[in-house]
């Protein structure tokens, strides 16, 4: 079965062709950050429009590509939500139209379901059951994961994602936006030690999260840092560091636990988070001690892309399911 996959529920144009028996066979992208980095965050109408403007040439170039023809595609996966209403239409209502005029089903797949299950589409997947850490710029939340569509929620943040603790604390130090990626990039030479912010909720018992406090952390310590005349880079640098070892150590107490509640030893980590390398570096060396294995995607597909929206919708159309000609999203939608 051959399917188109179309994400757009924020600043990722995202369109892909994933076939059940070849496996991913195009995967086109574009990025709208360079858009709304002035902004230092996403504007959803310049986002929506942007939308409308990518979408066609993407599709034409995913054709290309792959070599196939509008004609040999057996289905359509659009991201139906969690996201931005507008943004989420663009590629919804393109989805519709395709489908209409093609003959073929279309099928709304849940934006966090497309993360979770991309790491499937790498050269050794995980296998049945796993427990997955989702952390995207909305969410975070630990899920123990039997089978597609088979997902129980462990427990989730109560307040801010860790993607958007990032985002935060970047914009209060002055960084750009995304800010992950540019926390990331000052950790490396931030000094260990200068600094040391809480570990939220790790000291009771439970899965749930609390980022929110962290930011608030950072910027009364950058405060206290102007206030002392010592507002250089490498005062940034610090305080980028503290922040992503406090924000890595909780995550991967949270981990641990929802290991040993499940007895399950297969980690998956997705979501733009799960593209950080300190992350990644705590939850294998934690996985090493327990005698398991962590699975993330590559860097492009933690991010938004099309891929997973192919792949995740693959397999809810090999299982038959497929949706009515209404053109529905959800801002808000429980996986
Ligand atoms: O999954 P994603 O692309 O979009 C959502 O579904 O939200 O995640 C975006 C989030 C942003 O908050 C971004 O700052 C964060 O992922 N992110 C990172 C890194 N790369 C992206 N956070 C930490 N380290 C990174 N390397
Ligand atoms: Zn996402």
């Amino acid at each position: 079965m051959l399917v188109l996959g179309l994400e757009t529920s924020c600043d990722e144009t995202g369109v892909a062709l994933y076939d059940s028996e070849r496996g991913l066979l195009a995967d086109a992208l574009f990025s709208q950050i360079d858009l709304h980095r002035i902004y230092g965050g996403v504007v959803p109408e310049l986002a929506s429009r942007d939308h409308v403007k990518r979408m066609l040439p993407l599709l034409r170039q995913v054709l290309d590509e792959s070599g196939c023809r509008a004609g040999d595609i057996d289905g359509i996966a659009y991201t139906a939500g969690p996201g931005l209403v507008g943004a989420l239409l663009v590629g919804a209502s393109c989805a519709q139209a395709l489908a209409l005029a093609w003959g073929i089903p279309a099928l709304g797949v849940h934006h966090m379901e497309g993360h979770l299950l991309a790491p499937m589409l790498e050269q050794q997947p995980p296998q049945f059951p796993f427990v997955a850490l989702l952390v995207s710029g909305g969410h975070t939340q630990l899920v123990q994961v039997d089978g597609i569509g088979r997902y129980q929620l462990l427990g989730e943040s109560l307040d801010d994602a860790a993607g958007e603790a990032f985002d935060k604390t970047a914009k209060l130090l002055g960084l750009g936006y995304p800010g992950g990626p540019e926390i990331a990039r000052l950790a490396q030479d931030g000094r260990p030690g200068r600094f040391v912010f809480p570990r939220p909720m790790t000291d009771r018992p439970g899965l749930a999260f609390s980022f929110s406090g962290l930011k608030t952390f950072a910027l009364n310590t950058w405060q206290h840092c102007q206030a002392g005349g010592d507002d250089g880079e490498q005062s940034r640098r610090d305080i980028a560091l503290a922040f992503q070892q406090a924000v890595v150590e909780t995550l991967t107490i949270k981990c641990r636990r929802a290991l040993k509640q499940t007895g399950l030893k297969r980690l998956v980590i997705a979501g733009g988070v799960s593209a950080n390398q300190a992350l990644r570096s705590a939850l294998e060396q934690m996985l090493g001690e327990l005698d398991g294995q962590v699975f993330y995607a590559r860097p492009r597909f933690c991010t938004d892309n099309g891929a997973m929206i192919a792949y995740a919708g693959c397999q809810r159309l090999l299982a038959g399911q497929q949706d009515g000609p209404a053109i529905q999203v959800h801002a808000r939608w429980p996986m």
